[in-house]
């Protein structure tokens, strides 16, 4: 694993510690199965948790013969069994509700979420919704859900969301301009299986968009703005720490080397297994960590031109770090060191490196190379601005101060796929990086 230059500290007393005590957190599942045929332990896992089950999926992968296998088998061994697969993308809250109130009526003991991100939220909202009530939107924003949910068990067919491993479900309101999200330690799955094998009949645009999403979740825990710890309840996302930053670096080096081969040839299992450890790493990370400016800005960009969420994030990603390069340059030279670019003269030119080989990635495996391709015009900058700075918890952690004028050129550079416009840092703002926020 390749070494973080500088470090992950707080600069700020906590308690009694020292002021530079290495702080970190890890929410995670209480059992994480990863590898080649892991789904054969599915059904035992299922009934150490309950024997009434129901089954999440979406109406495409119900269809498909591994998930008719596993289905077989998990039936074998439980007493009562109902699927679920009318989960649209995009996931409309309407259609969670449904969804909630089959669950309801059937009275399930454990969930099972298979198939991609959507269907592993919709998952996680009706192990939520059956456990506690309501609807939807009393749960929306940070720490809303006052106590355990139904216990989950998440089967990526993706690589990936992460959701297997996240405590984050994003939903779609049609009385909300952006997808919404809802975050709680409370909505981590109980256990995660991943067997990359679930991977390979991923189409290819599924497995660009979904598999440069998971290096964005690992770009962006390693550079969200560490948040000094004070009493009462932590935010669900606290910025990189010294948990979390080890994972991520290994998530890049994984998938920086794989994405390509399973983009050329889907089935590449080295390939496979590579990008389905590293987007389930890249989910244990920012699943603390958090992300920040790649995934504040998609947001608008996927309510106006209705593009998946990992070709907005992917496209944005080279321009988000450019405009970073200059106030966490340690952290970009460890992303540089975490692909295996040789050592630069200097740090800077090291951070410039990683910028560069990102940007030569994206384009390597067919993402965009600017926000135009995907529909956005100049015209649509005003918009997005506004959009974004309301996406607050996002912009928090980002580590430069992510304001107006700061967003509004990483949207214009990225619109015109000119990230020349932004190697230059704003003089007038002084790197926010070295300070921390209160939680
Ligand atoms: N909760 C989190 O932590 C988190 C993180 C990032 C994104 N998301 C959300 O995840 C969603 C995107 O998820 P996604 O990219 O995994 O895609 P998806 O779940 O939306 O699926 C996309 C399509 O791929 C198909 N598919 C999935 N796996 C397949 C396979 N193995 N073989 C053949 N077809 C397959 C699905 O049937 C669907 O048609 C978005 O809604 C996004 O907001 C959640
Ligand atoms: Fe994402």
């Amino acid at each position: 694993m390749a070494a973080a230059h500088g470090d992950t500290r707080h600069r700020r007393r906590v308690g009694n510690a020292p002021v530079s005590a290495p702080f970190g957190i890890l929410r995670l599942p209480s059992d994480v199965r990863f590898g080649a045929g892991t789904r054969a332990d599915v059904p035992a896992l299922v009934a150490s948790l309950g024997e009434r089950v129901f089954v999440v999926t979406d109406a495409f992968l119900a269809t498909t013969p591994q998930f008719g296998e596993l289905l077989t088998t998990i039936t074998s061994g439980c007493r009562d069994i109902q699927v679920y697969s009318d989960i649209p993308a995009e996931l409309p809250i309407d259609a969670v509700h449904r969804a909630a109130d089959a669950a309801a009526n059937f009275d399930p003991t454990v969930v099972v979420g298979y198939g991609g991100g959507s269907a592993l939220d919709a998952a996680k909202l009706v192990a939520l919704l059956c456990a506690r009530g309501g609807v939807l939107p009393d749960y929306y924003g940070e720490n809303a859900v006052a106590g355990p949910v139904l216990p989950l068990i998440a089967i990526p067919t993706t690589a990936g969301t992460g959701s297997e491993v996240t405590p984050v479900a994003v939903v779609s309101d049609p009385d909300r301009e952006l997808k919404v999200g809802i975050s709680s330690p409370y909505l981590v799955p109980r256990i995660a299986v991943v067997d990359p094998e679930l991977t390979i009949a991923a189409p290819r645009g599924v497995t660009t968009y979904a598999g440069i999403d998971a290096l964005v979740h690992a770009i962006e825990s390693l550079t969200a703005r560490p948040l000094e710890r004070t009493a009462g309840v932590l935010p669900v996302f606290v910025g990189r720490n010294v948990l979390t930053d080890p994972l991520a670096l290994e998530a890049v080096t994984l998938i920086h080397r794989a994405l390509p081969r399973v983009v050329d040839d889907p089935n590449d299992i080295d390939g496979r297994i590579d990008m389905s450890r590293g987007s389930l790493l890249a989910g244990m990370a920012f699943g603390a960590a958090g992300t920040h400016l790649s995934h504040a800005i998609q947001y608008p960009i996927g309510a106006i031109t209705h593009t998946p969420h990992g070709m907005g994030t992917g496209t944005l990603l080279p321009y988000v770090m450019q405009a970073c390069v200059h106030a966490v340059p340690d952290r970009l030279a460890s992303i540089a060191d975490a692909m295996g670019i040789p050592p630069s003269v200097d740090i800077a030119s090291h951070a410039q490196a990683a910028v560069d080989e990102i940007a030569a990635l994206c384009a390597r495996v067919g993402l965009p190379v600017s926000l135009r391709e995907l529909g956005v015009v100049e015209a649509d900058i005003g918009r997005i601005v506004d959009l974004t700075l309301r996406v607050t918890r996002l912009i928090a952690i980002a580590p430069i101060p992510a304001d107006r004028s700061a967003i509004e050129q990483i949207v214009r550079a990225a619109i015109l796929g000119d990230r020349g416009m932004l190697r230059h840092p704003r003089s007038d703002k002084q790197t926010v990086d070295e300070a921390t926020v209160a939680l």
